[in-house]
């Protein structure tokens, strides 16, 4: 799909309320944390965590989560690198949109393209995306199988399975690494909301 404007004749409408009063009024900063691995990595699972750890404290997060938006938004997608492609395209566009809303947007995805990482990162303003590399290694991700797709795969009935039979492409510069084969969950947890500390995207705005 081209990623030219195919409409002409659209003129942007600016609001009233923009992202620093949504901010103010959450008292927050705004971001996407964007998870990319391997399937079984333990992206969703840290997300799910990390989207209760920041509610505790008064953080307004929501989860973007791969499997869950090939229900809808991107049901059309499958899994070709070209349709994974439009589904990073989609998700980065979406998270931009989050994030402007004032939101802490948690983006799951395998996103097993550096270059798809890379325009999302090249749409979002500095500092507002925040690339969690998952680490996990694919003999730790295939023994967990918790969705017994890697057994699937192993024996070809799932064409084009990131680790076995398509690529990944682990990111290069990533802001966080979080291995979770070594990690415990509230060690992973632990370790982004330092970052988010440190880094002052936890401060009132
Ligand atoms: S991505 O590569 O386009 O970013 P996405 O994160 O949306 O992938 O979806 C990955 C999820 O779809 C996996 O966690 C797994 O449950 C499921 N899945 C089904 N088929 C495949 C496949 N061929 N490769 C990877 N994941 C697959």
């Amino acid at each position: 799909m081209s990623e030219a404007t195919k409409a002409t004749n659209i003129v942007w409408h600016p609001g009233n309320v923009n992202r620093e009063d949504r901010q103010r009024i959450l008292g927050h900063r705004a971001a996407t944390m964007w998870f990319t691995g391997l399937s079984g990595s333990g992206k969703s699972t840290v997300a799910v965590a990390l989207e209760k750890a920041l509610w505790d404290r008064g953080i307004v997060s929501y989860i973007l989560d791969g499997d869950n938006i090939r229900h809808g938004l991107n049901k059309d997608l499958g899994f070709s690198p070209e349709d994974r492609t439009e589904n990073i395209r989609r998700i980065g566009e979406v998270a931009n949109l989050f994030t402007d809303a004032g939101v802490m947007n948690l983006t799951a995805f395998i996103s097993p393209y550096r270059a798809d990482r890379d325009k999302v990162r090249a749409l979002m303003q500095p500092g507002d995306f925040i690339e969690v590399y998952v680490d996990c290694p694919i003999e730790t991700c295939e023994k967990r199988d918790v969705k017994g797709l890697y057994a699937k795969a192993r024996e070809g009935k799932i064409p084009e399975f990131t680790g076995i039979s398509a690529p990944y492409e682990t990111p290069t510069n990533p802001e966080i690494v979080l291995k979770t084969g070594d990690l415990s969950l509230e060690q992973s947890v632990a370790t982004l909301l330092s970052y988010l500390e440190t880094n002052g995207y936890l401060k009132k705005a």
